[in-house]
């Protein structure tokens, strides 16, 4: 895959310019990275607040070739890059179903794909949102987000982070599309989803699906990426889409 990367100083959203760029028929590898975005979005319509440097906003457009039915595993295979990335600056990541990635149980990044059809075929545009810093985080964010600077010896924060962590992004990304896209690729992102995250097996876990509240322990994914929730009647339910939470343990 060509990268080619298009950087702004502001932006409404990358994922926003990245779905106009694919329309007009940008290739895959089409990279969108801003330092601040006046209208960042996260999943469920939320808003993702982007101020200027304080994170990383990137979006990158795929053309992938796989068939229909494992599209979603391109969320958790963009889960296992970031995941790697954060490792590789020392901190120790957990990826909870679906798209979100903690730290300490904290929310340090998040996926938003989206997909759209183009004259070229279907395109679909990975945004990703990490926390950098969070020096300015209210009480109320602090319980439940952190950041790089938050969890690591953060000495190797100085201005040009941002390039070195998009740079090391595209590299992960880049090596897990190729994964996915070999033959089983599908099997192996599975596999490699499954060993970074303690939401695949045994974890209690509530799911808001719809209007539904759902408690659970998870039993694994599907091969399209699919929650597998064994409920307290014993049935399992299959999860496509929701919110996981954990369960924490009541202390008396
Ligand atoms: C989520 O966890 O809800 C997903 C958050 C995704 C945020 C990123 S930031 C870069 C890209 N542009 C957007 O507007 N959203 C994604």
């Amino acid at each position: 895959m060509k990268i080619t990367l298009l950087t702004y100083d502001i932006i409404d959203s990358t994922n926003t310019e990245a779905l106009k760029q694919a329309r007009m028929g940008a290739d895959e590898g089409l990279c969108i990275i801003a330092r601040q975005q006046t209208a960042g979005r996260g999943r469920h319509g939320r808003v993702w607040v982007s101020e200027k440097d304080a994170g990383l906003y990137f979006s990158i457009v795929l053309r992938p070739k796989i068939e229909m039915e494992y599209l979603p595993l391109i969320t958790l295979m963009s889960g296992v890059a970031v995941h790697d990335i954060l490792r590789e600056f020392g901190l120790r990541p957990d990826i909870k179903w679906v798209n979100d990635i903690h730290v300490n149980n904290k929310k340090i990044g998040g996926i938003l794909a989206e997909t759209t059809e183009t004259d070229k075929g279907l395109a679909v545009i990975v945004g990703i949102g990490i926390n950098i810093r969070s020096s300015n985080y209210s009480p109320e964010i602090a319980d439940i987000a952190t950041s790089i600077e938050n969890e690591s010896d953060n000495t190797f924060i100085d201005d040009s982070f941002h390039e070195t962590l998009a740079a090391s992004l595209i590299r992960n990304i880049t090596v897990q599309y190729q994964v996915l896209s070999r033959p089983a690729g599908h099997a192996a992102i599975k596999d490699e989803w499954s060993k970074r995250s303690t939401y695949f097996m045994g974890k209690s876990v509530n799911v808001m699906t719809g209007d539904e509240t759902l408690t659970g322990i998870t039993e694994g994914i599907e091969d399209n990426g699919s929650l597998r929730l064994r409920l307290i009647d014993g049935n399992i339910r299959i999860i496509h889409s929701g919110e996981v939470s954990r369960v924490r343990a009541k202390i008396n």
